[in-house]
């Protein structure tokens, strides 16, 4: 592994050349040195804080302050990986908003890329950021910003109207200049055809193997993450089996590249 720091353009690069991306999400300085240390590619500060570090039951309370203050803390460690910070709900209505939103986030929390979530609307959002040197990532598929107009967390795109939008949209958010697209929740064979119709990296969670990349939520990883219930069927315990934070974390890493994470199990069709 070297020290060269990882950039959208090498990680679009490692999509071209067949290589898979390895992605977790990470709130604090001492977890990054972990991640950095394992080799991940990429860091997500994601708004699933709201979930895993501030006990809500919904990513919707998250702040534009709560991503700014964790998303410091990771870029004071970040010594490699690209460093891609949420945008948290109702902070991106209108572009303008958008542009404030990123402001922060970039400006005061360090953040490299920016999150959001959706297609359609959000078009018009993509290409006025981007246009103004602000580097974006498209998260399609289920949006958990989304969760109360949606009515629960439930996978995306299975009938034919609904995977046809799903690939219009991702298609829109790359013509307007996304960098990057996160897919979550989707059929296996959708994320596929994505993949291959996309230049720009596509990062799959629960959307099976054949995305550019995966993402977990690191608390899921570790098994502790604070919800009642069964864990999402994507999620896979790598501490269960080994004794070390590091060692689990750098078998996430190493099963991602190698393609035995996700397996069919973490999948849905
Ligand atoms: O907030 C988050 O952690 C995310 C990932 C689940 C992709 O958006």
């Amino acid at each position: 592994m070297t020290d060269t720091p990882i950039t959208i353009a090498s990680l679009t690069k490692m999509k071209a050349a067949g290589e898979k991306i390895a992605t977790l999400t990470c709130y604090d300085a001492g977890f990054t040195h972990v991640l950095e240390d394992a080799g991940v590619e990429m860091i997500l500060v994601g708004d699933s804080l709201g979930n895993v570090i501030q006990g809500q039951d919904t990513t919707l309370p998250v702040s534009v302050d709560d991503m700014v203050y964790h998303s410091a803390c990771v870029a004071r460690a970040r010594r490699r990986a690209l460093l891609v910070v949420d945008m948290p709900f109702l902070s991106y209505r209108s572009p303008r908003q958008a542009l404030e939103t990123a402001a922060q986030l970039m400006q005061r929390g360090g953040a490299q890329m920016v999150k959001l979530e959706g297609g359609g609307v959000q078009v018009e959002t993509v290409r006025v950021l981007t246009g103004q040197g602000v580097p974006v990532c498209g998260h399609l598929g289920l949006q958990p910003q989304s969760v109360l107009k949606v009515g629960g967390y439930r996978v995306q795109g299975r009938d034919q109207d609904d995977a046809r939008q799903i690939m219009a949209d991702a298609r829109a958010l790359e013509d307007a200049g996304a960098g990057m697209l996160v897919l979550e929740c989707v059929p296996v064979a959708l994320a596929r055809e994505i993949s291959r119709a996309l230049t720009i990296p596509v990062i799959g969670i629960g959307a099976g193997a054949d995305c550019d990349g995966q993402v977990l939520v690191l608390y899921d990883l570790l098994g502790i993450t604070p919800s009642a219930g069964e864990p999402a069927r994507f999620v896979k315990n790598y501490l269960a089996d080994r004794g070390d934070v590091g060692e689990a974390v750098a078998a996430y890493v190493e099963e991602v590249k190698s393609g035995v994470y996700p397996a069919a199990e973490h999948c849905f069709t």
